[in-house]
């Protein structure tokens, strides 16, 4: 809807170039906003007030013209002027009926494919394999599989890249302590990842020894020995499979095959320091091999390095990402980049994108995108930490919430099995701490609260649960299957006309977490939906209905509902319950 009219104000703004209102040269990007206040319409638009200058005109007459050039057409019902030159629209019921029965009719919901699809290279999660995954990582995990599964649905390719880090001298004195122990004891060992690391890294400070072998085995490690690099690989074998644990437990998309690990590029690396020597954009400083750009300065004015080689001849992270962007590019296809990484990196990325594009890296029409995101805090404010202080395993922390959830579970009433209750102590447990994290807006912090994630009210996973299973119970008593309704659906009641509306809006909700890659824009949708199916389902009696039609349009209505709900979440990578 919100494109077709775009379309229509495309048209008029053409038109207005033929009679030279405007001039023929402008370009104004058509944006449409969802006014708060329902009495200014379902659309507002400010193009009036963007052309007004070029036009040289008052934006208000503007506006009009605007809307006498519109195309006929049955999309919008009313079209009016607003303050200084805004035009509110309202659309046309016939419209608003005609989509909701094409989204009952349809397996997607009437969502449209994207006309272009991008070729999306999406780098998530990407934790390093020396130790085991940690609540640092939760959020990159879930937001670049929530915006992965949403640009898929959109029908875009999407290509997955996890971007381990296993490589790196940490691993010298990882290989130097498997060494010491013997197979079986190491094998024990490794099964608690965070704990070998501790006492590696303890073998190390105490042992000179320990901490020259250490060094040696990288060395041999990097130049390709092969005992070495047995050794190696089995420790990022049991490292990725304490990874893909966790992306199941959290139903996460990652498998084995999208991992493609920083040492992937070890044979390209010598060629990227080769292009930028040829491109004259090496400087050689204090032994070690950079690139100054101009664009950026640290606080004395004077350009920041990027290092691409130490003084030793070893490569950096950031000569990893510069092969890295430019197999994302040339090799998958890449149209559009995406690294969902830590705002703390920002200025690793900006440099990254800069120096590919100028040293050719990458060339032509390319979206390269940071999509930074805050941390995870605790309650009083600080970093989110485990009880004895350190960092918060993952695995650790999916326990909890599922112990947590079923504690609550067992104090509510209900007729669940023990083996239902535990499943479904699962599924809320797991979706709280994922939904919690999808619903606060990327860019910022957040605070790990238990007890607000696993709340029954507000914008949560289990109010949303909850509510999907309420309109799923109003079918069973009904005993009719959600996709058999018959008949038209009717908006008569101000509750239903809310509902209608709000169902409506769910492709341009997509459009936009797809565009910003935002999934709480998805989160505070489902939300709002939820919502208006409560006061509707107060209001408007379904079952309790004398009247045919009227039922039948109610459950029609319910139906798109628990649809829209179901299918959100699992955009969100959030699976819903039939009871709980
Ligand atoms: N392994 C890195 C870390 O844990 C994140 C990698 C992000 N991706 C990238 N292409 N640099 O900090």
């Amino acid at each position: 809807m919100k494109e077709a009219l775009q379309q229509l104000l495309t048209q008029a703004v053409e038109q207005l170039k033929v009679s030279q209102v405007i001039p023929a040269d402008s370009q104004p990007r058509i944006q449409l906003d969802r006014p708060r206040d329902k009495s200014h319409g379902d659309f507002a638009s400010n193009l009036a007030l963007m052309l007004a200058k070029t036009a040289k005109m008052n934006p208000r007459a503007l506006a009009e013209q605007l809307i006498a050039a519109l195309p006929a057409n049955d999309l919008i019902a009313k079209a009016d002027i607003a303050g200084p030159g805004f035009i509110n629209f309202t659309i046309s019921q016939q419209q608003l009926l005609g989509q909701l029965q094409a989204a009952y009719a349809s397996q997607r919901l009437n969502v449209e494919l994207s006309a272009e699809p991008d070729c999306v290279v999406i780098d998530y999660s990407s934790p390093n394999l020396a130790k085991e995954m940690h609540v640092g990582h939760l959020r990159s995990t879930i937001i670049g599989d929530a915006v992965s599964r949403t640009l898929e649905f959109l029908g875009h390719q999407v290509i997955r890249q996890n971007h381990v880090g296993d490589w790196g001298t940490q691993f010298g004195m990882l290989l130097a302590h498997m060494e010491e122990l013997d197979a079986s004891d190491s094998q024990w060992q490794l099964s608690n990842l965070e704990t070998f690391y501790k006492a590696a890294k303890k073998r190390f400070d105490e042992s000179e020894t320990f901490a020259d072998r250490a060094r040696q085995l990288v060395v041999s490690l990097q130049s390709g020995d092969q005992y070495c690099n047995q050794l190696w690989q089995q420790f990022i074998d049991i490292s990725l499979s304490h990874c893909q644990e966790v992306y199941d437990r959290l139903g996460v998309k990652l498998t084995r095959a999208d991992v493609m690990a920083e040492s992937a590029y070890n044979d390209k690396l010598a060629g990227v320091i080769e292009h930028l020597r040829e491109r004259g954009l090496l400087v050689e400083d204090q032994g070690a091999q950079c690139v100054f750009l101009d664009e950026f300065k640290g606080k004395d004015g004077e350009p920041l390095p990027v290092i691409v080689q130490k003084k030793g001849g070893g490569y950096l992270y950031a000569t990893t990402d510069l092969a890295a962007i430019e197999y994302r590019q040339k090799q998958l296809g890449g149209t559009r980049l995406l690294y969902f990484v830590d705002q703390r990196q920002s200025l690793h990325f900006q440099q990254i994108f800069t120096l590919a594009r100028k040293a050719g890296f990458v060339e032509g029409e390319l979206d390269i995108e940071h999509l930074a995101f805050g941390m995870v805090l605790g309650k009083d404010g600080k970093p989110f930490k485990s009880r004895d202080g350190g960092v918060t395993k993952l695995a650790d922390l999916l326990d909890e919430a599922q112990r947590r959830a079923l504690t609550l579970l067992q104090q509510k009433d209900n007729e669940l099995s023990p083996a239902q209750q535990q499943h479904v102590a699962e599924v809320v447990g797991i979706s709280s701490v994922k939904y919690a994290d999808l619903s606060k807006n990327r860019t910022s912090d957040y605070m790990f609260d238990w007890d607000t994630m696993l709340s029954f009210e507000g914008n949560t996973a289990p109010y949303l649960l909850y509510a999907f299973t309420r309109v799923r119970s109003v079918f069973e008593k009904a005993g009719i299957d959600m996709a058999e309704v018959p008949g038209e659906i009717i908006l008569e009641h101000e509750k239903e006309q809310a509902l209608a509306n709000q169902l409506v809006k769910f492709n341009e909700t997509l459009q936009s977490v797809a565009n910003k890659c935002m999934p709480h824009f998805l989160c505070g949708y489902l939300f709002d939906l939820a919502g208006a199916f409560s006061s509707f389902y107060e209001h408007c009696p379904i079952l309790n209905q004398d009247d045919a039609a009227l039922r039948n349009s109610r459950l029609k209505l319910s139906a798109l509902t628990a649809r829209t709900l179901q299918q959100g979440l699992a955009l969100l990578g959030i699976d819903t319950l039939e009871k709980m």
